[in-house]
């Protein structure tokens, strides 16, 4: 069978290795061959291909990055977008496409789906947010590196008498705020899934402060947001760039910095920030996202041969098993109660809960 695959949307940790899956079963046990389309949906868009075969994918395991290259590019922002891409990919005489993605790549996936296009869809985002699945590689490698810089951030924030701020990732969800931030013990964690008062925040610290503590670590998710009840004003996160990408994103940033000169302000206790960015992103993957992100791709080859389209693999409990696109994109997978609790759990009750 002729494969088409692409990596699309932000790069993530192990990528490569959902790659390498796919090419070495469908070669070993199908007898597939492979066309690799560049750069996400642009190489389908612009017939951008380059050749996919064991020689390419060989050492490619440990790699970050993507060997396909990645963009975030939406043909249904091109005129007859998606009829351009169904046409490239009949022209290279691909019989199933594997989309690797988050969800913005999914929904290009489902709507070329819907026009008679055999998908496979893989999840992948470091934030974790894509629905239908307990989780995307790449994130337990960001909450990795997040957390060794929470360790890090602790002593200066120890021998100092600081407050230490660290900015992480987390656009819509604070999965991997929550996740380094308990891994790291950090003192309030701050999520786009529960809006929080700077005022609030700084008793907080205050209170532990006065406790004996003389230090104090923060972790804020880029997407978290000052609560409307206390200035109608607020509600949006901060940003460093209102330019809009293909699927409508602004670009992200500059929460940690205000959080820092607000509580410092308010408590008087010298406060820096650290923006982790895309620190979180780069690199060699854990040895858990190279294993999930082997066991989706072979779960992806799988499910072509077994004529399963309009699909995306998923992590349900331990099981690799699929779920229709449509459940995929579906909705924004928040951070639950259950794990906002544990954190919580943690704090002093007489706390306000952030
Ligand atoms: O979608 C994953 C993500 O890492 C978000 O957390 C972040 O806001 C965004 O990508 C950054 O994207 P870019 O690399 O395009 O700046």
């Amino acid at each position: 069978m002729k494969i088409g695959i692409l990596t699309g949307g932000g790069d993530c940790p192990g990528l490569n290795a959902v790659i390498r899956a796919v090419v070495r079963k469908g070669t070993f046990h199908y007898g597939d061959e492979f066309v690799g389309f560049l750069e996400g949906w642009r190489g389908v868009l612009e017939d951008m291909t380059m050749k996919v075969d064991l020689t390419s994918v060989g050492g490619i395991l440990p790699r970050g990055g993507t060997i396909l290259r990645t963009s975030r590019t939406n043909p249904g922002k091109h005129p007859d977008g998606l009829k351009r891409c169904i046409e490239n990919l009949s022209k290279h005489d691909v019989e199933a496409l594997i989309a690797i993605g988050g969800d913005d790549t999914q929904r290009i996936a489902t709507k070329l789906h819907e026009q008679g296009v055999k998908v496979v869809g893989v999840p992948k985002t470091i934030d974790n947010d894509l629905s239908g699945t307990d989780f995307c590689f790449g994130f337990d490698t960001a909450v990795n590196v997040a957390t060794t810089a929470i360790d890090r951030v602790h002593t200066t924030a120890e021998a100092h008498n600081r407050v230490m701020v660290v900015e992480v990732m987390g656009r819509d969800s604070g999965w991997i705020a929550v996740y380094s931030g308990i891994a790291g013990g950090a003192d309030v964690i701050l999520i786009p899934e529960r809006p929080f008062d700077i005022d609030e925040v700084s008793e907080i610290i205050r209170r532990r402060h006065q406790r004996g503590r003389y230090f104090s670590v923060v972790v804020v998710a880029e997407g978290a947001k000052l609560a409307t009840d206390v200035n109608p004003q607020h509600g949006a996160p901060v940003v460093t760039d209102m330019a809009r990408d293909e699927f409508g994103h602004v670009r992200l940033g500059g929460i940690g910095n205000v959080l820092a000169h607000e509580i410092e302000k308010r408590t008087g206790f010298e406060t820096r920030t650290v923006v982790l960015g895309h620190i979180q992103r780069g690199g060699t993957p854990s040895a858990f996202d190279r294993v999930l992100a082997t066991r989706y791709g072979i779960g992806a080859i799988d499910l072509v041969h077994a004529g399963d389209f309009g699909t995306m693999v998923a992590l349900r409990g331990t099981e690799i098993v699929a779920v229709p696109l449509s459940e995929a994109i579906l909705a924004t997978r928040m951070v639950s109660d259950d794990l906002i609790n544990v954190a919580l759990g943690l704090r002093d009750k007489t706390d306000k809960p952030q």
